[in-house]
């Protein structure tokens, strides 16, 4: 099992829910964060110059999914939540050692 982290714009979310609910996907987690990349929040960077980080507000997606669909989710994400603009987000992906259903003591892929 996979897991993909993907922090997007607020905005994307219902986009890309709607993309990654097409592929299938059972279920997945988010979270409203606040970050930064290399732009430290801001439009433009400043050389030399010094300046406060500013953490921008984006949202969090944790989904797990069998290995074989880890593509798939990647590609809907790429595709959905990309406008071309600095700030567009990251796409984490690792693996994952073992999933449990609480209910019903399942493991591994059948429990996603
Ligand atoms: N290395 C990182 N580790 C953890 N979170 C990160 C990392 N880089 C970016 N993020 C998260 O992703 C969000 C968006 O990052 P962003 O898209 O600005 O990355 P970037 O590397 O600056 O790329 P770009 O040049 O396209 O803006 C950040 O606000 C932060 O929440
Ligand atoms: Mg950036």
């Amino acid at each position: 099992m996979k897991k993909i982290e993907a922090i997007i714009r607020p905005f994307k979310l219902d986009e890309v829910k709607e993309a990654l609910l097409e592929e299938g996907i059972k279920g997945m987690t988010i979270s409203e964060v606040r970050g930064y990349g290399r732009q430290k929040g801001h439009k433009e960077t400043f050389r030399g110059s010094e300046y406060q980080i500013e953490f921008v507000p984006k949202i969090k997606l944790e989904i797990i999914v069998e290995e074989s669909l880890a593509e798939v989710v990647i590609s809907a994400i790429l595709r959905t939540a990309k406008t071309g603009q600095v700030g567009d987000g990251k796409i984490f992906v690792s693996n994952i050692e073992d999933a449990i259903r609480i209910r019903t003591d399942e493991s591994g892929p059948s429990a996603l």
